[in-house]
């Protein structure tokens, strides 16, 4: 039990494509998700998530870091751009710039991310690039908890697969894309039922402290 009446308020920062964006959105549209999307803000004017979001009729604004004289100047506007969308949860969807540790103190247990690896292994950018480079057999996707650790926060949901051979770097970032889509939704959705909770600077899930993340293979499920 939540204790709510209303879906789940939700803001969705990017900076890209906003493919995770939109297949949040859609989950909430289509009532998979007891949530709502209440905005999305870019910190590029030119995120091509943006026009997505607005053609699935949501609110969407850019507010370019490269406006701003430094990180904690454009964090202050953001935190006012968000906080008048009163979101629940914020979710970082793509969003590519390093948030201080000032920003993320003000939605304790309220900010997800997902990061295409399996974390704790490569944090960081370029994860499909280094994976293939190390001859990694498995790779995947980690929905996680934001805490000012970079990339560091309680993993929650982790989507694996198995590095094909021969695989190049698009190819399996679309594999791994795809789950995404498939995993985020559902984590948030977790939330949004009162299943996954954040106490005590941990996450619970159906009640018990979160030892480690629920993992998840995606071999056999895969269309191709
Ligand atoms: C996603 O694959 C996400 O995992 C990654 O950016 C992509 C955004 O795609 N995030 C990071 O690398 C964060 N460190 P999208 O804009 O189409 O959702």
């Amino acid at each position: 039990m939540t204790g709510r009446t209303a879906p789940l308020r939700l803001a969705i920062l990017i900076s890209g494509r906003g493919s995770n964006m939109l297949a949040i959105a859609r989950a909430c549209a289509a009532g998979a998700i007891d949530a709502q999307v209440t905005g999305v803000i870019a910190d590029r004017a030119d995120a091509a998530g943006l026009g997505a979001a607005r053609g699935l009729g949501l609110e969407a604004s850019a507010l370019p870091a490269r406006d701003f004289a430094s990180r904690a100047a454009f964090e202050t506007a953001l935190g006012a751009r968000l906080d008048a969308l009163r979101p629940e949860l914020v979710i970082l969807a793509g969003f590519m710039r390093i948030l201080g540790a000032g920003f993320v103190a003000r939605y304790p247990g309220r900010m997800l991310n997902i990061h295409p690896s399996l974390l704790p292994a490569y944090r960081g950018l370029h994860t499909h690039r280094r994976v293939l480079e190390a001859g990694e057999r498995l790779h995947g996707c980690s929905v996680h908890y934001v805490t000012e650790e970079l990339d560091g926060g309680p993993v929650v949901l982790q989507g694996r697969l198995t590095v094909r051979a021969g695989e190049d770097e698009q190819a399996l970032s679309a594999r791994v894309q795809a789950i995404e889509h498939n995993l985020y939704p559902r984590a948030i959705g977790w939330i949004a039922t009162g299943r996954l909770t954040w106490r005590d600077e941990r996450a619970w899930l159906d009640g018990r402290p979160l030892a480690a993340p629920i993992v998840e293979d995606f071999d056999a499920t895969e269309a191709g």
